[in-house]
């Protein structure tokens, strides 16, 4: 049967940067890999994006990043020594994930920014509209997760989908942040994205979490995108140019975020994840 090129089915991990923020913590052990309580973040990803009926995660490395593709393999010794023991139950969860979807991986050579690693992932992609993630603003729902409301969204407006939520205004040039027209509930068509202005010059306060529905041609627009903020290579400057041709909608996500690339978001994260557990 000829593969449907307008279903979301590969879901994109940038999964290259250094995790400067937490260090030492991150000097062997790349960020994605920190746990919240027992599972690390990139984990929760993986699961919020197999719970949105995507089966094949297209994870974007770097140098010193193995321990990702060994996590989500079979360890044989750990299997070996665990099977049939009390503490099997262990590995329960992580067998599932890896029965569930397929992973790929490229590396991004150099770092030059989110929009340039998306577009490092295009050989995992290819010509079909794709999901991304960063698994360091983890989300948690009671009802359908973040990434399934998007699909759910993609399915109606057929372009691309970024995920946004109020922030105090000091704290936009933290974010990518949006201004637009209302098209429905919880729906903004998009105008303007500006990627981290100074409060001053914030189109709004909706800023952009770490949650995208891309169409495949965003890859031609970044290899055609100049360096943005910080001399680097934004998704946000790429959507730019969908959203003037009214192709880029902004959804106010049901559900709670974490800000995991910072240590207070983490151990909010980390907080709430435990209190969850012991209810
Ligand atoms: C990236 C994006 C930014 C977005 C943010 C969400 O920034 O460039 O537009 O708002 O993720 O977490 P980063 O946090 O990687 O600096």
């Amino acid at each position: 049967m000829p593969k449907d090129r307008t279903k979301i089915s590969k879901c994109l991990f940038p999964a290259a940067g250094y995790g400067t923020r937490f260090l030492p913590a991150t000097k062997a052990i790349p960020k994605e890999m920190l746990p919240v309580l027992t599972k690390p973040l990139l984990q929760y990803g993986v699961e919020e994006a197999i719970s949105a009926q995507i089966d094949t995660m297209a994870i974007v490395t770097g140098r010193g990043k193995r321990a990702i593709e060994d996590h989500f393999d079979i360890s044989y010794e750990l299997e070996h020594q665990i099977k049939g023991t009390s503490k099997e139950h262990y590995l329960t969860e992580i067998r599932d994930v890896i029965t569930k979807c397929t992973f790929s991986y490229t590396r991004q050579i150099e770092m030059k920014g989110l929009g340039h690693a998306i577009l490092s992932g295009e050989t995992l992609i290819g010509d079909e509209p794709f999901a991304v993630v960063l698994a360091d603003d983890l989300c948690d729902n009671n009802g359908s997760s973040v990434l399934s409301q998007m699909v759910t969204l993609y399915e109606k407006y057929r372009c691309s989908i970024v995920a946004v939520e109020e922030i105090p205004p000091q704290d936009s040039n933290k974010y990518g942040v949006i201004a637009g027209n209302m098209e429905e509930d919880g729906v903004i068509r998009v105008t303007d994205m500006v990627e981290k202005p100074d409060p001053k010059d914030a189109p709004s306060n909706l800023a952009i979490i770490g949650r995208y529905i891309l169409t495949p041609d965003i890859f031609d627009i970044l290899r055609d995108t100049k360096p943005g903020k910080g001399g680097e290579i934004q998704i946000t400057d790429a959507l730019l140019a969908q959203a003037k041709e009214g192709r880029v909608i902004a959804y106010r996500f049901e559900g709670k975020r974490f800000d995991c690339g910072s240590v207070d978001g983490f151990v909010e994260a980390t907080n709430y994840f435990y209190n969850k557990k012991s209810i």
